[in-house]
């Protein structure tokens, strides 16, 4: 195969940020062979309003008019059960997105993991729109009398209580977001073991380009390698690599492509966290796939399942093109520039790619 055709493509979870990284990086969605791009709100400050969702769109649709994007609001006391009603009754979202206070990148709004019971009004909202709840699935660290919580164990940590809420809104979607361990894994198969068809599913998980690349050495002593949550085990990995190229619909690609500006990532203290991976999304997926000769599921991985999930339409699309990846090397640039200042370091630098994209 030197040419795949991979159909309507979708990238469920993007950092695309304001200002000139945004207009550096939202053309790269299409670059990197992606169509449809599910947009993470953690702006500063982060989306609560329907003004803010809906202005902050139009802005991306004018720097990439042939996108289609789906949009969130970020889960804080200012939602509530009224705007969410009110902003699926005009299409201005299709999820909310859950950051546990102090986690990760402009998280100091978000919620404290262990009680979401003052959210309730809003997730049975969610659920009666059909909304998704997007996690980031990850405790905050601390030093526990009784359990230590660090970043290895952040995310199996967080894991009874996605289990709760499945439990409490059985009909309420959620995916837990760039997932990076076996245990996340396990639950989510087992979550699905007794769903017989897609339209059924609740609880999925998307699993990004550099996961199923990196572990743990990979980022210790590289800062361009460093995420949240971070790279795991190499049996962790390979967890991931089986659940991205199985074919299962509750698996589905969403990079977490978060740009920074090489001046956040290149320092010696407070180095941010995220990986930019926007410009060649599907070349990298592509080089995993090819490894584990499962380029045959690699449309469901990056197209079929992530649009099922979030049930989006032929009549949602700015454009119904379909990406192909034909098989042309292509060494992974030092950076993307605007050339007035505003860098961001690709995933893989100074690489070789096997795959290239064209509409
Ligand atoms: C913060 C920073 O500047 O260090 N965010 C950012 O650059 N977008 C880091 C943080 O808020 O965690
Ligand atoms: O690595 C990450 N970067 N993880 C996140 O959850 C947030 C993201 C960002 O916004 O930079
Ligand atoms: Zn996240
Ligand atoms: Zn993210």
């Amino acid at each position: 195969m030197s040419e795949i055709n991979l159909g309507v493509t979708c990238d469920m979870h993007v950092h695309l940020r304001e200002g000139e990284m945004c207009d550096l990086v939202t053309p790269t969605i299409r670059e990197g062979g992606i169509s449809v791009a599910y947009i993470m709100p953690n702006l500063q400050p982060p989306i609560t309003t329907l003004d803010r969702v809906i202005a902050y769109k139009q802005r991306l649709q004018e720097l990439a008019p042939q996108t289609t994007f789906l949009m969130s609001f970020y889960l804080s006391k200012e939602l509530s059960a009224d705007l969410i009603h009110q902003a699926a009754s005009v299409g201005a979202v299709q999820g909310v997105k859950c950051y546990p206070a102090g986690v990760t990148t402009n998280s100091a709004a978000g919620v404290d993991p262990n009680d979401f019971s003052s959210f309730y009004p809003v997730f049975q909202a969610m659920e009666e729109e059909g909304l998704v709840l997007n996690l980031h699935g990850e405790k905050p660290s601390v030093a526990g009398e009784s359990k230590d919580i660090h970043v290895l164990n952040a995310e199996e940590s967080f894991l009874p209580a996605l289990r709760k809420l499945h439990s409490d809104f059985p009909q309420l979607k959620i995916i837990l977001e760039h997932c990076t361990s076996e245990a996340a894994i396990n639950l989510i198969n087992e979550l699905n073991k007794d769903i017989a068809n897609v339209q059924d599913i609740k609880v999925a998980a998307t699993i990004t380009a550099h996961h199923l690349f990196l572990t743990v050495d990979d980022w210790a002593g590289n800062p361009v390698n460093f995420c949240k949550p971070v790279a795991k085990l190499p049996s962790d990995r390979r967890a991931l690599v089986s659940a991205a190229t199985s074919g299962k619909p509750y698996f589905f690609f969403g990079s977490d492509s978060a740009p920074h500006p090489i001046s956040n990532k290149a320092r010696h203290i407070n180095v941010c966290a995220g990986v930019y991976t926007q410009s060649l999304a599907l070349p990298y997926v592509a080089q995993i796939f090819e490894t584990q000769n499962a380029l045959d599921k690699l449309k469901t991985f990056v197209s079929d399942s992530g649009l099922q999930f979030y049930g989006v339409k032929t009549q949602d699309l700015k454009s119904t093109e379909e990406a192909v990846i034909f098989k042309k090397d292509q060494i992974v640039p030092d950076c993307l520039s605007d050339g007035k200042g505003t860098n961001v370091v690709p995933f893989l630098t100074g690489e070789k790619l096997n795959w290239s994209v064209k509409w």
